[in-house]
């Protein structure tokens, strides 16, 4: 595992946007592996940016997304699929075709999985995956005790995930509380893996990541298994590591 610390999350999302820039310059039909959360936006401004300036094209790249909310529309304003077109897709010259997010509104949410995970190998494998971390250390929504072989799934979140993601959702409006997510498996099949923290509340998500032990009780750790992931962090969120 690779670390590189920076100074603060300005460096952390150019960092990171530039192993995506160099990723599809070398490879316009990448298969990305992407992310939502507050982490990734400014590193998706990054490649909106770049795309803008004809430094690169997506024209010829597929994406698979880790995640989303079951009980979720593609339209729903807190749906994942809406924010990865809020946040990159309508900006960028990719097909939305070829822009995968799990299904929330799938009729058979566990054949919907397999079903994800048979698009994931028929596009060829992820080339990169984007991460992001919770506090608890969960990847995708991997949450703490989540099988280091899993594969997509449905998942349950925690008290903690849904604690935090409710600065998301509006009093009044419904907090889906499961999910379709990407398995720790499917993360580690990726052939390179790139994860962003920032900030003193990852700090202890860090530790555990990069100290280990490896154990379900951090899902981020299995990154240990993974011979090219490369973890892009503040120094506030590195702030723990010995
Ligand atoms: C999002 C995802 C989550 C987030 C994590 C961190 O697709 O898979 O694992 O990466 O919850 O979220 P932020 O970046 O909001 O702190």
């Amino acid at each position: 595992m690779q670390i590189v610390i920076l100074k603060d999350s300005a460096e952390v999302a150019a960092y990171g946007a530039n192993i995506f820039i160099k990723q599809l310059q070398k490879k316009a039909n990448s298969v990305l592996g992407l992310a939502t959360g507050s982490t990734p936006v400014s590193l998706y401004r990054g490649l909106i940016e770049a795309c803008d300036a004809k430094l690169i094209s997506f024209k010829d790249v597929t994406s698979f997304n880790l995640d989303e909310y079951l009980g979720l529309k593609g339209t729903h304003p807190q749906s994942y699929r809406y924010f990865m077109n809020e946040q990159l897709f309508n900006h960028i010259d990719i097909i939305k075709a070829q822009t995968y997010v799990p299904p929330g509104d799938a009729e058979n949410p566990l054949e919907a999985c397999v079903g994800y995970e048979e698009k994931i190998k028929a596009a060829g494998g992820i080339d990169i995956q984007l991460l992001g971390i919770g506090r608890n250390g969960h990847i995708g929504f991997n949450e703490p005790s989540s099988g280091l072989m899993s594969r997509t799934r449905v998942k349950t979140l925690t008290k903690a995930t849904i604690e935090d993601n409710a600065r998301f959702f509006r009093d009044d409006e419904y907090q889906p509380h499961l999910s379709i997510t990407m398995g720790i498996g499917t993360i580690l099949d990726a052939k390179k893996v790139v994860l962003l923290a920032t900030g003193e509340n990852k700090a202890d998500a860090i530790l555990a990541t990069v100290e280990g032990p490896l154990m379900a009780a951090c899902p981020a750790s299995a990154l240990q298994l993974h011979t090219d992931a490369v973890l892009v962090i503040d120094e506030a969120a590195a702030s723990k590591l010995s």
